[in-house]
């Protein structure tokens, strides 16, 4: 795996990969803190022939609360390493500085309409404005023919797939949304996840019983009586939810009920302490 930190140096390098053969470029753009979620992400790009690049880039933009920026995990020699062993080709580690030279002010950043007032950009007020600045600067660097995003971040696949529109790329960049990898408990893997304490951790799989239970009871009851049958319970055990709702799986629009003509996302985030969980299951 080669690795680089400048910008200009990793260009150079794709473009001399790209002249010798016919390869196309696979990405996965990530924070770092690394897990078997993201490692299936690398999995798919190598089980299509790409050439694979990953970046790790913790974005300060996305961050609304300045803690979680400042206790994000890290772990990049352990990062490096497990890229490596897994076949990645290219690795992006860049400074603050070069992902936005001219500060961060300065850069282009885009809205994604009812996306950026509902659910995660509701209760991360400028997260996805964030999301969207780097996903657009780092598309620019890498230039991929695929980008590979995990669903346990339902709401932002949807925004870079909108991002990827709205820069006029849908034709150039095919967007593959992988599945949710779980722990043996269900809870869906998360960088946030190491930041969990032994008796959080043994709770955190609630989240995806409360999944679980919203998929099973679609056919015998009302959304919003498991609805608040979800927040309960997890108030019960001590997490603060922010949120358990549903929504059309294709455009993310808000339902009040279940709706069976539809194909359905059921989504939720907690905070367990003061870290945040979020995840989702698509309901058929
Ligand atoms: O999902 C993430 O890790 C980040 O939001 C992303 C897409 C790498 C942008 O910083």
């Amino acid at each position: 795996m080669v690795i680089f930190k400048k910008i200009s140096d990793l260009q150079n390098h794709l473009l001399k990969l790209r002249a010798t053969g016919s390869r196309r470029v696979g990405f996965v753009p990530t924070m770092g803190a690394l897990h078997a979620g993201h490692i299936s992400l690398i999995n798919r790009a190598r089980a299509n022939g790409d050439i694979t690049v990953a970046s790790i880039f913790v974005n300060p933009t996305q961050f609304n609360d300045r803690s979680d920026f400042d206790k994000y995990p890290s772990s990049i020699e352990d990062d490096i390493s497990l890229l490596a062993e897994e076949g990645c080709d290219v690795l992006l580690l860049p400074s603050e500085e070069e992902v936005y030279p001219e500060g961060e002010q300065k850069m282009q950043s885009y809205g994604f309409g009812y996306l950026d007032g509902i659910l995660e950009g509701a209760h991360r007020p400028g997260h996805f404005k964030g999301v969207g600045q780097v996903v657009a600067r780092l598309l620019d660097i890498v230039n991929p023919d695929f980008v590979y995003v995990g669903q346990k971040d339902f709401q932002q696949c949807i925004v870079i797939r909108n991002l990827i529109s709205l820069l006029g790329k849908e034709n150039e960049i095919s967007l593959t949304v992988c599945p949710t990898i779980r722990e043996a408990d269900g809870l869906a893997m998360s960088s946030r996840n190491r930041r969990l304490t032994e008796p959080q951790r043994a709770l955190a799989g609630l989240i995806y019983q409360c999944l679980v239970s919203i998929q099973a009871k679609q056919m015998d009851s009302s959304f919003k009586i498991v609805q608040k049958e979800c927040m309960d319970l997890l108030e019960e055990k001590g997490f603060l939810p922010e949120y358990v709702s549903l929504a059309d799986a294709a455009d993310l629009s808000l339902l009040e009920e279940y709706d069976k003509s539809k194909k359905m996302v059921a989504l939720i985030a907690a905070k367990l302490g003061d870290v945040r969980l979020i995840d989702n299951m698509v309901i058929n």
